[in-house]
């Protein structure tokens, strides 16, 4: 008989649901479905939407969509804008945290000016967090506005060692910082990314080996949370003339981190405070109560095949793993089973 073990319903802090205005890459019911085909009960979609959720008005109208279509719980990132930058408080009864990009990627949202971040910091409520895209030496700059605002950041899918061992510094001195590693950043690297071509092409890119060592050893002290960065785009788009960044990870991050604990490079407990009660208490996300996943543990192949995302394929399809999600069960309902969604629209809750 296959072994199978338990998790607690799995947190992922940083997807794209795409809603308003990319609903032909995602929409709230697929990737509500992936996450939790990924045994992922809770998780929070980014601003980078088009138009973004920078004002009260484009928050209220993604949730009221989200009520009708989620299938776990999900909560929404406000997103800092210079133009809209007076807004940010009334954005936030409705934002589980506030979102700076510092860096490009996919999407108009950037703040470049200190005027803007002190704003930010100044105004978004002290309870909630503030989240960074930040690469390179962005990280520093965050780092100083946590030191100078004293309050929490969190750092969003740090890839390199430099980062990586700056943000150690940084907590050695005390300072309110956390941050999270996606899969694809501990998984593969840029010989990965040659292979892949547009397939394997997102911010922060992949990494050298150096780097993915960097992350792995960092895994149990430094590293808060594994969140997978889920940005779906089209394979359509992927093959165009101008590729957008991104891969989708809410499907894969489960497998792929079991198949790492299989192999003795993290142990079970440090999985799930990964991905479950650190993501949990720096969110300050709810409990799911009668909230459980159960893994079978299985070789079993990714394939593009069993994708329930929109946009139909994974980076890692192909790849061998040694886990597979067998049954997720949300507030006592099974929701997930044997590869079928069972969840209707409307089972998660929309977190404020
Ligand atoms: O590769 C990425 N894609 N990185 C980001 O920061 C944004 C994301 C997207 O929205 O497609
Ligand atoms: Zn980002
Ligand atoms: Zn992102």
């Amino acid at each position: 008989m296959t072994e199978t073990i338990t998790l607690p319903g799995l947190i992922d802090v940083h997807t794209h649901l795409r809603v308003p205005g990319g609903e032909h890459k995602e929409d709230f019911r697929t990737g509500t479905a992936a996450a939790l085909a990924g045994g992922i009960t809770t998780i929070l979609g980014m601003p980078n939407t088009s138009p973004p959720l920078s004002t009260p008005e484009e928050l209220a109208a993604a949730r009221e969509q989200a009520a009708q279509d989620i299938l776990c719980d999900v909560g929404l990132f406000a997103g800092a804008s210079p133009e809209m930058i007076d807004q940010l408080p009334a954005c936030a009864p409705q934002a589980a945290a506030l979102k700076i990009y510092l860096n490009d990627t996919f999407g108009p949202l950037r703040v470049e000016d200190v005027p803007t971040l002190a704003a930010c910091f100044a105004t978004w409520p002290r309870h909630k967090m503030i989240a960074m895209h930040a690469e390179k030496q962005s990280v520093a700059v965050g780092i100083g506005l946590a030191a100078a605002y004293n309050r929490p950041v969190h750092f969003c899918h740090i890839s390199r060692r430099e980062e990586i061992e700056l943000i150690a510094q940084a907590k050695a001195q005390g300072l309110p910082v956390t941050c999270e590693v996606t899969p694809h950043h501990l998984f593969l690297t840029e010989a990965d990314a040659a292979r892949l071509g547009p397939l394997g092409d997102m911010r922060p890119l992949l990494g050298t080996p150096s780097d993915v060592a960097a992350l792995w050893e960092h895994l149990d002290e430094t590293v808060d949370c594994i969140a997978t960065d889920h940005a779906p785009h089209t394979l359509a788009e992927k093959r165009s003339d101008t590729p957008p960044p991104g891969v989708i990870g809410l499907e894969t991050s489960l497998p792929l981190m079991m198949t790492a604990v299989q192999q003795n490079r993290l142990t079970l407990n440090r999985l799930i405070e990964l991905m479950h009660h650190n993501p949990r208490r720096i969110f300050n996300l709810p409990e799911q109560s009668d909230t459980a996943v159960t893994v079978a543990l299985t070789p079993n192949s990714i394939t593009n095949q069993m994708v329930q995302s929109k946009c139909g394929w994974t980076p890692f399809h192909g790849t061998e793993v040694l886990a597979k999600v067998q049954k997720v069960m949300l507030r006592g309902e099974v929701l997930f089973e044997d590869g079928r969604i069972l969840a209707k629209p409307g089972s998660g809750k929309l977190l404020s």
